[in-house]
């Protein structure tokens, strides 16, 4: 006989589960918790007899799963609104890097900032998204690139979960820019990365993965190669920023070491596509670097669709190419931007952004046996989750069955 610590009766639920019913919909649905997991959902007519502790009348809301951002820099100092202005005035991305500024101003201020305040600005940036209804938060160093200032970044983002309840994975991207005293000198730092920071970050559980970013105005395949190798024997699963600025063929390198997640991929090549397929490797859009960059190629999206490659959508967050604090934005830009459908941007933030983190056996699709990490929104529909920006129509969050405090 079932025993239920929670019963949620009177709802339409979209359990994201891949099939035929478009957002995998259950009407007039119940869902039961226990211990943390989904113990049984389906039709409320069909509700096998059990007893639970508590039950709530939805009252016709929806449960969707709770969204996941599976790429963020959340962990910074400071901000770039003044080179955002001469970017607007005409300057390049690429120009503002080359002149020492881009990832470089973010590096100085956030090697500057203490702990404390770091954690202070990444909790609050954590907060914005759970009002999205976020509940699982990708979080990568890469301001730092030093020893010191990347163990820094990910010991903040461990601490930026127990502080907030959001459950966060974080990863070392130590390989994010050449720092200053570095320059002319990549091969060295790509050592330091591989020799020094790499072995510190995986004694001590400091990170879930290994990124890099592939790119003319960072590091070649050859230098990402080496980092994703070092990854590998310490049993890190990798993930890459590619084919941001030019194909640099690096879908076929994160494809190459079966890398979870590639990044961005406006310029991956149908060779690219073809390898992400072979690979299983999720493609990762970021529309809100895509519109904040005002780049105009589009990803290979219809490219993607035909080989079956999972696309996910995340906000990129960062101080530079992507201040953007919602999810729910991000939803509604892959759709205007890049003609995703409403159900493949949710699909986006769920399932696959759970692939994305290697996260599906546990979360990403409400299925018996999952944690239950549920968003709970006052809607008609769950297209209208790609449609309104700034609309908050989040009633409920759950984290393992529990409401995760605001
Ligand atoms: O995802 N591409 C590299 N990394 C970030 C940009 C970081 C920055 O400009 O501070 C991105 O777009
Ligand atoms: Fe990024």
């Amino acid at each position: 006989m079932a025993d239920w610590e929670l019963l949620l009766t009177d709802a339409s639920i979209a359990t994201m589960c891949a099939g035929s019913v478009p957002y995998g919909t259950v009407e007039n649905a119940a869902l039961a918790i226990a211990d943390g997991r989904i113990a049984w959902l389906g039709p409320q007519s069909t509700i096998p007899a059990g007893k639970a502790q508590v039950t709530r009348s939805m009252a016709g809301r929806w449960l969707t799963p709770a969204l996941i951002d599976c790429h963020t820099h959340l962990a910074f100092a400071g901000n770039r609104a003044a080179e955002f202005e001469k970017r607007l005035a005409g300057a390049s991305y690429e120009d503002i890097a080359r002149e020492g500024g881009g990832i470089m101003s973010t590096v100085r201020a956030t090697r500057a900032a203490c702990e404390d305040s770091l954690l202070q600005q990444t909790c609050r940036r954590l907060r914005a998204l759970r009002r999205d209804g976020v509940a699982t938060v990708e979080i990568k160093s890469g301001y730092g690139l030093d020893l010191e200032t990347e163990l820094k970044l990910l010991r903040v983002a461990r601490a930026a979960s127990r502080a907030t309840g959001i459950p966060v994975s974080a990863t070392f991207l130590g390989a994010h820019a050449i720092p200053a005293e570095y320059r002319g000198k990549s091969n060295d730092y790509i050592e330091l990365v591989c020799s020094e920071m790499l072995p510190a970050v995986a004694e001590n559980h400091l990170a879930d993965a290994v990124d890099a970013y592939c790119e003319t105005i960072a590091f070649s395949s050859s230098q990402v190669a080496r980092v994703f190798e070092t990854a590998s024997s310490l049993g890190l699963p990798v993930k890459l920023h590619a084919d941001q600025l030019s194909d640099s063929g690096g879908a076929e390198l994160a494809a190459s070491f079966s890398a979870l997640s590639a990044d961005h991929l406006e310029y991956t090549s149908l060779a690219g596509v073809r390898a992400l397929a072979g690979a299983g490797t999720v493609a990762v859009l970021l529309p809100g670097a895509f519109l904040t960059l005002r780049e105009t190629r589009q990803p290979p999206i219809q490219s993607l669709r035909d080989h079956a490659v999972s696309i996910a959508i995340a906000t990129d967050c960062n101080p530079g190419t992507s201040p953007i604090c919602s999810l729910r934005t991000s939803m509604s830009l892959a759709t205007s931007l890049f003609r995703l459908t409403p159900e493949e941007c949710l699909a986006g933030v769920t399932r696959n952004a759970a692939a994305a983190l290697g996260l599906s056996a546990d979360r990403g699709t409400l299925e018996i046996g999952k944690r239950a990490d549920i968003a709970v929104w006052d809607i008609d529909h769950p297209n209208e989750l790609s449609y309104w920006m700034g609309l908050n129509e989040l009633s409920g969050l759950l984290v393992g069955g529990k409401e995760l405090p605001n």
